[in-house]
């Protein structure tokens, strides 16, 4: 059972590359290895952290035979918190900026993604549901939605797995 998590895991990060190498390798993605977020993490990290929860997540339902398109679930999760990086120029508050990133998200993830589309799109746009009023229609939407809560409650409230999974994301820091 150890060695099926473990293997689990790997096969996570495997996702991650295969699908978003592209975008975890641009300036910007990295850059938000230099923002903090949720107090304990990054934009990138937590960007890392939704993207692996995800996939497992998607993973899971796969095996339920689950149809889910694997791409889009690993390019929506990276990208769901990019217009965040800049958040005190482009945000009067945080109120704002809970209202507003996923928009700003949205646009800057259609000039890095070659085929971006609209499932992309609603994952993006709608990750902040219920706090904005539209719920994604796409089920790597919710799942995106849920792994976004998951993880920052982890962030949060368990710090230690912060630090641990902050270890594990050090294989994706790349410089420029
Ligand atoms: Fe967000
Ligand atoms: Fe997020």
């Amino acid at each position: 059972m150890f060695s099926g998590m473990r293997d689990f895991k790997r096969k996570s990060d495997d996702f991650i590359h295969e699908y978003g190498e592209g975008v975890v390798r641009s300036r910007l993605f990295q850059s938000g290895f230099r923002q903090a977020h949720h107090r304990v993490t990054t934009v990138a990290d937590h960007s890392l952290n939704v993207a692996m929860a995800s996939v497992s997540m998607g993973r899971v339902l796969e095996r339920m035979h689950v149809r889910m398109d694997m791409q889009d679930l690993v390019l929506g999760a990276l990208c769901h918190d990019l217009g965040i990086l800049g958040r005190y120029q482009k945000f009067a508050n945080s109120r704002q900026c809970c209202s507003g990133h996923p928009k700003e998200s949205a646009a800057i993830a259609s000039t890095m993604i070659d085929g971006y589309d609209a499932r992309i799109d609603n994952i993006i746009r709608c990750h902040m549901f219920p706090l904005t009023p539209v719920p994604p229609t796409c089920r790597e939407g919710v799942i995106v939605t849920l792994a976004d809560k998951y993880c920052a409650v982890c962030e949060r409230m368990l710090t230690f797995k912060g630090r641990r999974w902050k270890q594990r994301n050090e294989a994706f820091h790349y410089s420029a």
